[in-house]
C-alpha cells in the first residue's frame, strides 16, 4: 500500500549539506501496524513527515496504492485517505474541538459521534467540545484531542509520530489498546515504548538516517539493547 524508494533527504545547516535520511526503501502493508523507533535524531520525525508530505525528499519516490505521490500536497494526500498526527500538536488557532473534529471527519458529528471519537483518547466530549484550542489546554490534552482527530478521519494510512509524548497522566494502557485496535488501517507509529512495540506487526530500527533492521520484535530487541552510537564504536560507512 505504500512504498518509499531510494528516499534521500539532506539540510543545508551552517554552511554544511548534512544527510539526514540515506537511501531509504521500505513497503508497507495494507492493514499492518508497523513502528518505527531508534536513537534520538535518527530522522523518525523526518522520514514520517516526508510520508505525509510536509516535507519533500531530496530524491527519491513514494508510492501509494501503486500511484506516485511524491509531488502530491498535504491536502492531496489527506483526501487520499492519509492522516497524521504530529510529535508536537499545532493547536489549529481559531478553532473549537467539536470544529476541528467536524472538519477532520468532514462531517457534522453529533454529540454522541463526538462523544464516541473523544472518549476513546479518555477525555469527556461535555467538558471539551465546546474548548476553544489554544495554549490553555495542555501537551497531554492537545495530544489526545489530535488523537481523536486522526481517529475520527478513519483513513487507510494513519501515521502517528510519539503519541505517547505528554500525557504520561494517562493511562498508557489506553493508548496501546486503541493500536491494537486499529485493524482496518495501515498505521506507522513512531515510538520508543516497548508496550507500543510489542503490538506492531514489523518494527523499522532507524540509526543515523539508515533502515538498520526491519523485522520482528525479537529480531530488533537486542539490537535496540546494544544501540550504542556506531561513531563512537568507530563502525564503518561512518
Ligand atoms: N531543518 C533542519 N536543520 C538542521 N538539522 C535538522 C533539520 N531537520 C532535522 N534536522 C536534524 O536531522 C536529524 C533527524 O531529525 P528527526 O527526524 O527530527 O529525528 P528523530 O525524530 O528521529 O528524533 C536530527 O539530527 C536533527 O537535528
Ligand atoms: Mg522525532
Amino acid at each position: 500500500m505504500l512504498e518509499l524508494k531510494n528516499i534521500n533527504y539532506s539540510v543545508f545547516d551552517e554552511n554544511i549539506n548534512k544527510d539526514i535520511l540515506k537511501n531509504i526503501n521500505l513497503t508497507f502493508k495494507e492493514n499492518k501496524t508497523y513502528v518505527i523507533t531508534g536513537p534520538n535524531g535518527s530522522g523518525k520525525s523526518t522520514l514520517s513527515k516526508i510520508i505525509m508530505g510536509i516535507l519533500s525528499p531530496a530524491s527519491g519516490q513514494v508510492f501509494f496504492n501503486g500511484k506516485d505521490i511524491t509531488n502530491l500536497s498535504i491536502d492531496e494526500r489527506a483526501n487520499n485517505s492519509i492522516s497524521y498526527a504530529f510529535q508536537k500538536p499545532i493547536t489549529f488557532k481559531g478553532l473549537k474541538v467539536r470544529e476541528l473534529l467536524d472538519v477532520a471527519s468532514n462531517k457534522k458529528n453529533t454529540f454522541d459521534q463526538l462523544c464516541d471519537y473523544l472518549s476513546i483518547v479518555g477525555l469527556c466530549a461535555k467538558e471539551y467540545i465546546n474548548r476553544p484550542l489554544n495554549d490553555k489546554l495542555s501537551g497531554g490534552e492537545l495530544k489526545r484531542i489530535e488523537l481523536a482527530m486522526v481517529l475520527s478521519r478513519n483513513s487507510k494510512l494513519n501515521i502517528f509520530d510519539e503519541p505517547e509524548a505528554g500525557i504520561d497522566l494517562w493511562s498508557f494502557e489506553q493508548l496501546t489498546k486503541i493500536f491494537s485496535t486499529l485493524k482496518n488501517s495501515c498505521n506507522i507509529i513512531v515510538s520508543h515504548q516497548k508496550k507500543i512495540l510489542e503490538i506492531a506487526d514489523e518494527i523499522i530500527l532507524l540509526n543515523n538516517g539508515q533502515v538498520q533492521k526491519m523485522g520482528k520484535l525479537e529480531e530488533i530487541l537486542p539490537l535496540l539493547e546494544n544501540n550504542t552510537c556506531h561513531k563512537l564504536r568507530g563502525d564503518k560507512n561512518e
